[in-house]
């Protein structure tokens, strides 16, 4: 490794990181070092362009902390965190599609009695959830938990937010004997990923934005199925074409505007009117 020049160095560092024990990390680095060699060599990076990529790096490291990774955002509006997700499901046949988590999801929220009302004293409008989870061979999955989070009619998660009470617009509950779910709860709005670090400063670059339409986080265990992450959207959001973070699936964008029709107000009778709804089924992949 005397003699590195323009036209060696790819074999040369691939050559040095071959020793790797584990197989599947060999994989990674060898195909990571030859696709990043390549990009250099193709856009010719040059010494200016690699100090501003380094600073980004560098602003996008010095403002993550415990509650915020500036790095998973770089990945999601990159379209990084959907790809993987996406690549994820491929094999999944029957399931349905699934898509990026996020990072306000908080685990063990309070449970609540199936077809609970989460709306609490926010404002807005009230829409109810509801539908059937079932597996891969159709069966109902009986007793599967929901767990649900969503952001609040100011556009905050209770995460970000420290004058929303704990567990706002969040919690936990569990299918009936039939699979059926269902919740009422407070319109979620669009809102933007955070824009003042690298993430926003990559969007502005790329003449984007940061808005993701509004949406219901939803992720779904159930015994001998794959966990089930999913968001349930509004087909009618002015962002639904644009979100930033790539994580809009067409099956799950759904409007949020259907007035209920006889037989849905008589089955959610115990729910404050008015209300809205919304049908979204479920089909977890096996384990
Ligand atoms: C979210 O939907 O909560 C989210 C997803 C990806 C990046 C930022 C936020
Ligand atoms: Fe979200």
């Amino acid at each position: 490794m005397r003699n590195i020049r323009y036209d060696n160095i790819t074999d040369a560092v691939v050559e040095a990181y071959s020793g790797a024990e584990d197989a599947r990390t060999r994989e990674i680095l060898t195909v990571l070092i030859r696709r990043l060699h390549d990009f250099v060599r193709e856009i010719k990076l040059t010494p200016k362009e690699w100090e501003a990529a380094m600073g980004a790096l560098a602003r996008a490291a010095a403002i993550t902390d415990e509650d915020r990774n500036e790095f998973i955002l770089l990945s999601d509006l990159l379209g990084v965190s959907a790809l993987v997700d996406l690549a994820d499901g491929l094999e999944d046949e029957g399931a349905s599609i699934t898509t990026v988590m996020g990072p306000f999801y908080v685990p063990e929220t309070p449970v609540m009695e199936n077809g609970a009302d989460l709306t609490g004293d926010n404002d807005g409008e009230r829409i109810v959830v509801y539908g059937q989870i079932r597996d891969s061979d159709d069966k109902p999955l009986s007793g599967a938990q929901i767990e649900i989070w969503q952001n609040a009619p100011n556009g905050l998660y209770a995460v970000q937010d420290p004058s929303q009470a704990e567990h706002n617009l969040r919690g936990t509950l569990h299918a009936d004997e039939n699979g059926i779910y269902a919740f009422a709860t407070a319109k979620p709005i669009s809102y933007k990923v955070p824009e003042d670090g690298a993430g926003g400063e990559l969007v502005r670059a790329g003449g984007r934005h940061c808005w993701r339409p509004a949406h219901i986080h939803i992720m779904v265990t159930a015994e001998g199925c794959k966990r089930h992450i999913s968001q349930i959207f509004d087909l009618n959001d002015p962002y639904i074409d644009e979100d930033a973070v790539f994580g809009v699936r067409g099956p799950l964008a759904v409007p949020y505007d259907q007035q209920p029709d006889e037989e849905e107000q008589a089955r959610f009778a115990n729910i404050q009117r008015p209300f809205n709804v919304a049908s979204v089924n479920f089909v977890l992949a096996p384990a």
